[in-house]
Parts: structure tokens; sequence; C-alpha cells
């Protein structure tokens, strides 16, 4: 099928990248001429594990190009997916101006066949139809241009356009996971009330619901959910919602822990084990953050405040979260004492590991605590470390390797759970430092192998 991603963005690079892997004909369009530049040259912008390698093999069949020129990405699909950012606005509403700008080009560039117009981009409960609207004046907008031209009469201005129809296809991608997950979902939701264009939408993903590509054949086909649009917008706010609160439950059973002398790890291994309750994202730690679940959680509250409702669970959620990312500093405080003139070591800056992406990270949190209490901070993080992302964080000296980042530290924290972090000579490590004090904020890390390499270890809970 042939198929058009605006914006290529995480969400609509990895979606365009691997549908073009499935078979589809993909054009990418972006309006950053940089970007395409280097996409066209087969790199990808953004660090996410199998993405640059699918870009290259799609690329080198002609299955994946890229462009700026969004009239060209609309008259080639048929299948029109809208993924550009949504960034939250300091009210905590989502920032909509770029699909809104984005919807209106499609419209104003519809002159072909009957199209799919799909929403990827997490958007405000309602914006299908609101969606609908922009494009169709956009159509409208360019109607007149070409009637106003004396280019065609009405009735053919109007006869040019075939038809639309939206859907909401939200996505359910985990950043260092995004190439997996799209082609190993645990459902497809499709939202509207339209059959015409749920069967396209079908049609397009029927390799990823049949495993055909980089799945387990031997697992059933992933569940298609098939809903109104704006239940679809609804299930990915309160998928996103139901998680980072699931995560702030977890985090605030840490601290009564703490308090009362049970391991959190252990409990969480204890209430995992029953089905109903599930054994993922039970991992206390020093709270979420990232691209989506600070955003949609905010969303959701604001939207629900619009209709006059309170919702104050997630309100609660948000504010054991952000009360967690400053637990370690009191961990800091009850062993270090003081923290003016010590030193904090970080392990880890990211927001997670296997990305690059430091948006609405902890770390970015407890640096600025740090700094305020007169702290100095230095981190290390496999790959902020090794990338310009370095120069942009302010208030911490960012090194290079792990031994410059030990060298006369009074106490290091692990703030993200990276891998390698699990196989460091620890012993040496100590070694190095001023005061081998270890705050394992993920509650990662083996205890006893710590303490033996001389450490003092303090966990999350436990
Ligand atoms: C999330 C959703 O998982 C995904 O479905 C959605 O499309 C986008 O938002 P992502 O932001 O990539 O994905 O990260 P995720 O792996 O879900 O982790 C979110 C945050 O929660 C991270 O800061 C992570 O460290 C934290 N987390 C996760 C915990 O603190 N404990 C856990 O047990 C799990």
């Amino acid at each position: 099928m042939r198929v058009c991603v605006i914006g290529t963005g995480y969400v609509g690079l990895v979606t365009g990248a691997c549908l073009a892997h499935i078979g589809h004909h993909v054009i990418c369009v972006d309006n950053n001429e940089e970007k395409v530049k280097l996409m066209k040259s087969g790199q990808s912008p953004i660090f996410e594990p199998g993405l640059s390698e699918i870009m290259q093999s799609a690329s080198t069949s002609g299955l994946l190009e890229f462009t700026t020129d969004l009239g060209a990405g609309v008259a080639h699909g048929e299948v029109l997916f809208i993924a550009v950012g949504t960034p939250p606005l300091p009210t905590g509403e989502s920032d909509t101006r770029y699909v809104e700008a984005v919807a209106r080009g499609i419209g104003e560039n519809l002159d072909g066949g009957y199209k799919v117009i799909v929403n990827k981009s997490t958007v405000p409960i309602g914006s299908g139809d609101w969606v609908r609207m922009i494009v169709q004046s956009g159509i409208v907008e360019r109607q007149k241009t070409l009637v106003g031209a004396g280019n065609v009469s009405p009735e053919t201005a109007l006869e040019q356009v075939a038809g639309f129809d939206v859907v909401s296809n939200p996505e359910f991608l985990r950043e260092g996971s995004a190439v997996y997950d799209t082609f190993n979902p645990d459902r497809i939701v499709l939202g509207s009330n339209n059959p015409k264009a749920i069967a396209i939408m079908q049609e397009l993903y029927a390799p990823i619901v049949e495993r055909k590509v980089k799945s387990d054949r031997s697992m059933p086909p992933v569940p298609v959910l098939v809903t109104d649009l704006s239940s679809a917008e609804m299930i990915k706010y309160a998928a996103n919602a139901f998680l980072a609160t699931k995560i702030s439950f977890i985090n605030e059973v840490a601290n009564i822990c703490d308090r009362v002398g049970a391991d959190v790890t252990q409990v969480a291994q204890g209430i995992g084990l029953d089905s109903r309750i599930g054994n993922k994202f039970l991992q206390a730690g020093i709270g979420w953050g990232g691209s989506c679940f600070p955003k949609d959680v905010s969303a959701l509250i604001h939207t629900a405040d619009d209709y006059g409702y309170e919702a104050h669970l997630l309100k609660a959620s948000v504010s054991v979260n952000q009360r967690q990312r400053l637990i370690v500093v009191e961990k800091l405080q009850q062993v270090l004492k003081i923290l003016k003139g010590k030193t904090v070591g970080l392990l880890g800056l990211t927001f997670k590991p296997d990305t690059d992406d430091m948006r609405d990270a902890p770390a970015l949190n407890l640096i600025e605590h740090l700094n305020r209490l007169g702290a100095k901070v230095k981190a290390y993080d496999p790959i902020v470390s090794q990338s310009g992302l370095r120069d942009g964080i302010a208030g911490v000296l960012v090194e290079t390797d792990l031994e410059r980042l030990a060298d006369g530290c009074d106490a290091l924290v692990l703030v993200t759970d990276w891998q390698q972090f699990r196989t460091l000579d620890y012993q040496r490590v100590a070694s190095l430092m001023h005061n081998p004090v270890l705050v394992d904020a993920r509650n990662f890390l083996d205890r006893e192998a710590l303490i033996e390499a001389g450490f003092r270890y303090v966990g999350v809970g436990r």
C-alpha cells in the first residue's frame, strides 16, 4: 500500500520505517530540511535500537523515502499518518498547533482518490472530529483558490476530492524498544465508525497482525480492537495514566517499606504474582519521566478539568512522582548530612536506558536540587557522555568515562538502569571515591556484591 507519514519524530519515523519494512511504499514528510537530508543519507536522527538497520534496508529497496514536500506525500499516500508532536503547554494542555497545520495542509493538497487520515500523535480526546473539520476547511480554501483563479468550476473543484475519513490509531511504543514493539504489539486500536477506513487499516497492519515479520509466528494473531474515535483516543491516555499510577503506587509502598523495614522488591514480587495485578511496572525507584507519561497524565487531568471533573487519583499520581524524584536527596542527606561542598556522581542521565532522551528525566530535578543545596554534581551516561547532548545540560559536569566520574566523589547515585552499570568493577570504583556510598535509585544493582566491594549501599524501600 502507499503510505505517507507526516512528522518524523520518534513515533513517525519508527512507524514509517517499520511499515516500509513490511512491504508498504512509505514517504515520510518533515519540514526540517536538515533532518530530511540526514535521513535521505540513511542515517537516523534519533538513537533507537534496530532503527538504522531497517531504515537502510527499506531505503535501499526504494520503499522508504523522505521529503519536505507535503503535497507530494499527500498525493502519494492512500493512508496518511499525522505523527507530529503535541508538546505540553505550561498549563498542562497539549499544544495541537502542529497537528492543526498538518491537517490544514492535507486538506489543501487533497485532490486524488479516497484517503484515510490517521491520528498517530497523542491528541486530546475529541481531536478526531476536530481534525476532520480542519481538513475540510483546508479543502474549502483550496477550492476557493482554484475557482477564484478561474482554473475550474465550483462543481469540478468539489468532484476532485473523493473523500476521506479520520481514524485514531494510538501508538504504545516504548522508547528503546520501539521497533520491537511495532512488530510485536499487545494490541492494535483502530477508532472510527467507518467500515471502509477500518478495512484499509486492517489491510495495512495485516503482516504485523499475522506476525509475519520480526515476530514469533507461533504466537496468536495480534488482537485488533475497533472502537469509536473518542474511545480510541481515551485508550491511549488511560493506558499511560494507569501505568504511571502503577509506578507511583509502588513508589509509595517503597517509601512505607523504608519506614517499617520491609523490602519493596520482595513486596512487588509477592503482589505481582497475583494475576489481577501482574508483575510489570512495579519497579520502585526515582519515579517516571520521559516524553509520554508526564505529558499524557497532565493532559488527561486537564481534559477532566475542562468538563468540571477533578481527577483526584491522577493528581495524586503526579504529586507522588514529584516527591519521589527528591527522595534520593533525603537519602544522601541521611548519609552525608550536609551536602554543601560534597561531590555527587550520577550514573545515568536519560529517563530510562537505551535512549538518548532527556525529556522530563528525573536526573534534571535531582541536579537542580543538589545544586541548590551547594553540592557539586558530576555524571556519566553511556549515550549522553559520548554525544553533543553533553553540553546542553546545566549544573552538571558530564564526564566521558567512569573513572573520572568516580574520582573524588562523596557518593554515587544510580539514576538510570543501563545494563552496563550492573557489571562495573565496583571495587575499582570504590577505591577512586572519597567516600564509597551508592544510592541505588532503581533498586537495580546487587546489594550484597556492592557491600562486598566496600560500598555503603542505600536502595529505595529495601
Ligand atoms: C511509555 C509507554 O510505556 C508507552 O506505551 C507509550 O507509548 C509511551 O510512554 P516510555 O516513555 O518509552 O513509554 O517508557 P516506559 O518504559 O514506559 O517507562 C516510563 C517511565 O517509567 C521511565 O521513566 C521508567 O524509568 C519508569 N518506570 C517504568 C519505573 O520507574 N518503574 C517501572 O516499573 C517501569
